[in-house]
């Protein structure tokens, strides 16, 4: 296969702040204006906003970092004096102040203060008590805060909602929403004009998926407004079914709302290629044919253990997996790849009486690689691969691309194996995709990508119990905590709840091998419950969820404890226990993504535990156990986390120095000698 490195001659890829220089006039919208700091010392310079009642946004900010004992201050006395507090800086910290020059940052007021409780906030050197920037906070001021407006209007196909919150100047919350799923070309459809029209676009839904939408029940869900769009560039938010141009239930979005801004960067992409889809939020697929070849570039906001798949579907009726011809393209260090693939199974690749079935390379399946591999760019965060291919291939096996008729198409995007195989898609088109390669006018529906606001990229901190002198561990279950809890923690899908280990949520565990180990169970026993049967299971992959695989995907599966077989070669659970539940308890799921730790989060929650011991399941890893394995549910995929199988109690830090965690002493030691330096 032929590789190019990483060329940028094609791409041309910015970060633009958003709202930014748009073709729109609209000048940034950074929340509501504070003021500007006033300077009395070391070059103080800035401009403050609140971006809500709890955050400052400061913007062009400089200080020299010179102060000996300087910080950010806040109080409610009527001058910057030594009665106030610190807060934290940028990261969350309350170090002594660097250096800054020109920089764009939030700050969030310790212990849920409100910007409405302080009277000014500035730059203090504690020790001799000199304020060396303040600015005022307005009596009466009012912060931007989500703003409730209307419920969806109800029209026809079921729909409805609760009143809709608008989050901020990109995200809308649509609580309680009812749709029938009935439309066939139906999406969330936002616009300006008096009412809901065709001239409107599509906003990707809860998952960032651009498919029609399926049926809804209720549901709270949240959207965001793709690329540079906010709400102030529209006037209405319908579910709007294109092919019958009818509006099923919409709601008009009030001008000049106090909302928080949105601090989501979109990252400006400009096409190479002239035919443009996108698939999703974070994945659009280009292409152009000249002669006998077809150029395809795949962008994906993606990981970089993260693959991209596009081919042709399997099926002349509909996108399936099964049969297609597809490339896998992913960027390894400065190397791209679009690898050639066959797909023979929904699987991974493997080995069934002696021949390779699932998704595998076309070399093993005896093919050949027919991609010509030819840009690379990783950069923000997304990965651009191009490749060349000619339309009918000299491999027999692949597929032709055809010209003279729309052909339906496959798309995926998951993680990458530790051999760089697709591994788990965990986004894929939900319904048939049919696109007309050969165009006599191009046509481009992708938008820029948006960032998600480093907000939700602060997950909270990881735990682990890495103790050899713990041998019991208690497993309950609780809420997974929104996107810092589980899905940020493990980059996966969650269902809503997750295991607890000893009061943690899905902490890394570390077991050594010879030593045994037991877990008393808390997940509930009552078989008959939809979501509140989990029996404990340890397996050699990161899901679970054994029940509900196919037998052909339990053959895959390597159960090292938790579940025994009957007679009739049936699983059955063994670690069975009566529930132990954490719950919120008159809070909003919603707001999970508000709490910046586990341990704040876990303190609002309720814990009730049912009668009795906790079912046993008692482990004694050897060597036939890999290093990594899993806990999750016997029922539901994505409630646990890993397992690390160790011959010795020794942690390998992330720099790669090997550090031996005998006492708490040596890392101390260690701390204070990276200190010094
Ligand atoms: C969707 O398509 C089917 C089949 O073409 C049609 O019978 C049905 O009426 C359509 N639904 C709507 C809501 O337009
Ligand atoms: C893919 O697998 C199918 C079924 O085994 C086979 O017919 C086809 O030729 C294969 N394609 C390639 C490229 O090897
Ligand atoms: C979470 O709360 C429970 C019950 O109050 C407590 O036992 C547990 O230790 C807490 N976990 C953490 C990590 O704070
Ligand atoms: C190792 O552990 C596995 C799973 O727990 C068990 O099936 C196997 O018998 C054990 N092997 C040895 C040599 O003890």
């Amino acid at each position: 296969m032929l590789t190019a490195r990483i060329s940028c001659v094609f791409f041309f890829v910015a970060i633009l702040s958003q709202g930014g220089s748009t073709q729109d006039t609209d000048e940034e919208y950074n929340g509501k204006y504070i003021g500007k700091l006033n300077t009395y010392h070391h070059q103080i310079a800035g401009d403050v906003y609140a971006v809500d009642e709890y955050t400052l946004l400061l913007t062009s900010f400089s200080y020299d970092g010179t102060g000996a004992d300087t910080f950010f201050w806040a109080g409610a006395t009527n001058h910057p004096g030594p009665q106030g507090f610190i807060v934290p800086d940028e990261f969350g910290k309350t170090n002594v102040l660097d250096r800054y020059l020109n920089k764009d940052f939030t700050l969030t007021l310790p212990d849920n203060k409100k910007i409405t409780d302080i009277k000014w906030f500035a730059i203090y050197d504690l020790s001799n008590q000199n304020t060396f920037g303040d600015v005022n906070i307005p009596d009466e001021f009012d912060p931007p805060s989500p703003q409730r407006i209307s419920q969806l209007s109800k029209r026809s196909h079921g729909v409805t909602s609760e009143a809709i919150i608008i989050l901020d100047a990109k995200t809308i919350s649509i609580p309680a929403f009812y749709y029938d799923g009935l439309g066939n070309d139906t999406y969330f459809w936002v616009g300006v004009g008096p009412q809901p029209s065709t001239t409107g676009s599509k906003v990707p839904d809860e998952y960032g998926y651009l498919d029609p939408l399926r049926h809804y029940k209720g549901e709270d869900i949240v959207i965001q407004l793709p690329g540079e769009m906010t709400i102030r560039n529209i006037n209405w938010l319908s579910i709007f079914d294109v092919a019958t141009k009818s509006n099923y239930g919409s709601v008009v979005i009030p001008e000049g709302l106090n909302v928080p801004p949105s601090l989501v960067k979109v990252v400006k992409h400009v096409e190479a290629l002239p035919n443009c889809v996108q698939l999703h939020k974070n994945y659009q697929v280009s292409w152009e044919i000249f002669g006998p070849q077809i150029t395809i570039q795949l962008s994906g906001q993606i990981k970089e253990d993260e693959y991209m798949a596009f081919g042709l579907s399997g099926s002349e009726e509909r996108s399936q997996m099964e049969g297609a011809d597809v490339t896998v393209a992913y960027v390894d260090g400065a190397r791209g790849y679009a690898v050639d693939y066959n797909i023979t199974a929904k699987a991974p690749c493997g080995k069934t009486l002696g021949q390779y079935k699932g998704v595998c390379k076309d070399e093993l399946v005896g093919g050949l690689d027919s991609n010509q591999m030819y840009t690379t760019v990783r950069e923000n965060g997304i990965s651009i691969i191009s490749y060349r291919r000619t339309l009918i291939s000299s491999d027999s096996g692949d597929k032709v691309y055809p010209t003279d008729r729309p052909v339906y198409v496959i798309w995926a995007l998951g993680r990458l194996d530790e051999n760089k195989e697709p591994n788990f898609h965990d986004f894929y088109p939900k319904s048939d995709l049919k696109l007309e390669l050969n165009r006599q006018e191009p046509h481009s529906t992708c938008t820029d990508f948006t960032m998600s606001s480093r907000k939700f990229r602060e997950i909270w901190e990881k735990s682990d119990i890495f103790d050899r002198s713990i041998r019991t561990f208690k497993a309950t279950i609780g809420p997974s905590g929104g996107k810092r809890g589980y899905q940020g923690i493990t980059g996966q899908t969650s269902m809503g709840l997750a295991w607890y280990i000893n009061g943690q949520l899905i902490p890394e565990l570390y077991l050594r091998r010879g030593l045994t180990y037991s877990f008393r169970v808390h997940g509930g026993n009552n078989p008959h419950s939809a979501n509140l049967y989990h029996p404990l299971i340890i397996t050699d992959e990161p899901h679970g969820g054994y029940d509900r695989l196919s037998d052909r995907a339990q053959n895959q599966v390597r159960v090292l404890a938790g579940v025994e077989f009957t007679r009739r070669g049936r699983p059955r659970p063994t670690a069975v226990g009566p529930l132990c539940l954490s719950k919120h308890e008159g809070r909003d799921r919603r707001l999970d993504d508000d709490f910046l730790t586990f341990k704040k989060f876990n303190r609002t929650l309720v814990y009730t535990c049912e009668e009795g011991e906790g079912g046993l399941l008692e482990v004694t890893p050897n060597s036939s156990w890999p290093d990594t394995v899993w806990y999750n549910s016997f029922t539901h995929a994505n409630m646990g986390w890993k397992i690390h199988v160790v011959d010795e109690y020794m942690r390998v830090s992330s720099k790669g120095a090997l550090t031996i965690t005998t006492s708490f002493l040596t890392t101390v030691v260690i701390f204070l000698f990276f200190r010094v330096i």
